[in-house]
């Protein structure tokens, strides 16, 4: 084990043990110690489910990547395992990026990621490279070799600088993996490349592009078979609006949903549509559970905003809530992972017709798993309805519903925060059936919003004090409703 490594173990250890449980979220991993950005090498193995994540783990910002390690069996509750990369070789000394795993026909886990390599004189000078290690799941030896796929396999136009985020798959004998460049014209493009024994690769195509759409740099991509669509899910930077209010701007996700010609290993997009519409969620990323499902987790935060985000810990930066994904309708739909319903304590019904303010007894607190399911076509006369949640004299977070505009209006501005950045986010949401439902979980500061079972999904993170943990509703007009509250615990 390299010395940068095993300093990293000892660190993170003792610094680790250090924070007492109660100052993390119950079930939103976050790092061992210091920053967490990406997930990497999320993969079920050898009976657990591994999650790897970009980190940091000398200070609670941004610094030379490591890869941290942490172990589940129900995806709720994690256990940290010693750090699995840092960046101790030529070919990844200024930093171990984003990755993937995969089990070897062998039975060995593969880490398939970046490494950055200094390629001028200045320190600023930088190529991206695709490294392999190996290992038993603990601990990994990085291939000699590396970079396993260097700047000589880009295509004409692809970016030495901006070359990485490889996403790793074995099927037909052979891997797969598709890498992100930036192509000259500055459109990401996601190229996928073939091997053998995971050592030695070779380019076959590019399988999409921003085509001027959809943002400049792909960053993060996922590329997978749901029901009866592919699915490339990547991270853009430098998103644009779109007109139709559906794309916000700067960093964003997208899910390009269509078909995929393995022979002729060529995607035919046919769909595109945001993966979240809040104001927290980047790089997901998704593994196939042993039971079928696709599981997709993200980090739960924001390039634009993170720098300024208050440092309470002595930790910065968490994952989403792990999530399945299934079609309906045509769209990517999302929900909370079922293992969350093992949580469930003092579980509260209601039936109301609702005409004004309501608190109800029991229904409060910060981690917990509400629906509110409205019943739009019984309640004609309802012109707005309004969730607030961590609320108290001072603070609150609200989600309104316009029947009107169909329209669901996100507003964390009164949430506690004294940053000027995003705080609203506006998202369609029509009945369904003639119901509309808003599933909202909290966890201590996050919180995840799915509206319609999982139709659109909504990531964000509070700024609110513990103590705020009210929930009211309130309707403009006669409204009737279904709600179940369920504590988490
Ligand atoms: C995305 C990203 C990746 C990169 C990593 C570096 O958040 O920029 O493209 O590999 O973070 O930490």
């Amino acid at each position: 084990m390299s010395h940068k490594l095993e300093e990293a173990r000892i660190y993170e250890a003792r610094e680790g043990a250090a924070i007492p449980a109660h100052d993390r979220p119950l079930f939103h991993l976050t790092p061992r110690t210091g920053w967490m950005n990406d997930p990497n090498g999320f993969c079920y193995y050898q009976g657990a489910y591994h999650l790897f994540y970009q980190y940091y783990p000398y200070d609670t910002v941004w610094g030379p990547m490591h890869w941290g390690h942490a172990v589940t069996t129900d995806l709720l509750h994690w256990d940290y395992r010693p750090c699995a990369l840092a960046p101790d070789t030529d070919a990844d000394a200024k930093g171990c990026f984003s990755g993937t795993a995969v089990t070897a026909p062998d039975g060995k886990l593969l880490l398939l990621y970046t490494g950055v390599q200094q390629a001028g004189d200045s320190p600023e000078e930088v190529h991206q490279l695709q490294c392999l290690a190996v290992g038993d799941g603990t601990d990994f030896v990085k291939e000699a070799a590396n970079p396993v796929i260097g700047t000589d396999l880009l295509p004409e136009g692809g970016s030495a600088v901006d070359f990485r985020d490889p996403k790793i798959w074995y099927e037909d004998g052979r891997y797969h993996c598709v890498v992100s460049t930036r192509d000259a014209h500055d459109q990401g493009r996601i190229l996928l490349y073939e091997s053998p024994d995971a050592r030695r690769w070779t380019y076959r195509t590019t399988l999409d592009s921003c085509r001027w759409e959809y943002g400049k740099m792909w960053e993060c991509p996922d590329f997978f078979p749901l029901e009866d669509k592919q699915l490339l899910l990547v991270s853009p930077q430098e998103m644009e609006a779109s007109p139709d209010g559906e794309f916000h701007p700067g960093f964003g996700t997208v899910a390009l949903l269509g078909r995929y010609d393995k022979t002729e290993a060529r995607f035919t997009r046919e769909a595109v549509q945001p993966i979240d519409y809040g104001t927290d969620f980047y790089a997901p990323q998704t593994l196939l559970t042993p039971d079928g499902r696709r599981v997709m987790v993200a980090w739960m935060e924001n390039w634009a905003t993170v720098n300024e985000a208050p440092r309470r810990h002595k930790w910065f930066g968490r994952m989403t809530l792990p999530r399945e994904l299934f079609l309906r309708d045509g769209r990517l739909c999302q929900r909370p992972v079922r293992e969350l319903e093992t949580l469930w304590q003092n579980t509260i019904t209601r039936r109301e017709t609702l005409d004004g303010d309501a608190v109800y007894e029991g229904v409060a607190g910060r981690r917990l798993d509400l629906t509110v399911t409205l019943d739009a076509a019984a309640s004609p006369d309802c012109r707005r309805f309004t969730l607030c949640f961590a609320e108290n004299d001072r603070y609150r977070t609200r989600v309104e519903w316009s029947p009107l505009y169909n329209e669901l209006l996100f507003d964390r501005s009164g949430c506690g925060t004294r940053r000027d950045i995003p705080h609203l986010r506006r998202l369609k949401a029509a009945p369904q059936n003639g119901r509309l439902t808003l599933r909202l979980i909290l966890d201590g500061d996050c919180l995840e919003l799915f509206v319609n079972d999982g139709q659109r999904v909504l990531s964000a993170l509070l700024d609110t004090p513990a103590e705020a943990e009210g929930i009211s509703l309130h309707s403009e007009g006669p409204l009737t409703l279904e709600l179940v509250h369920h504590t988490l615990h």
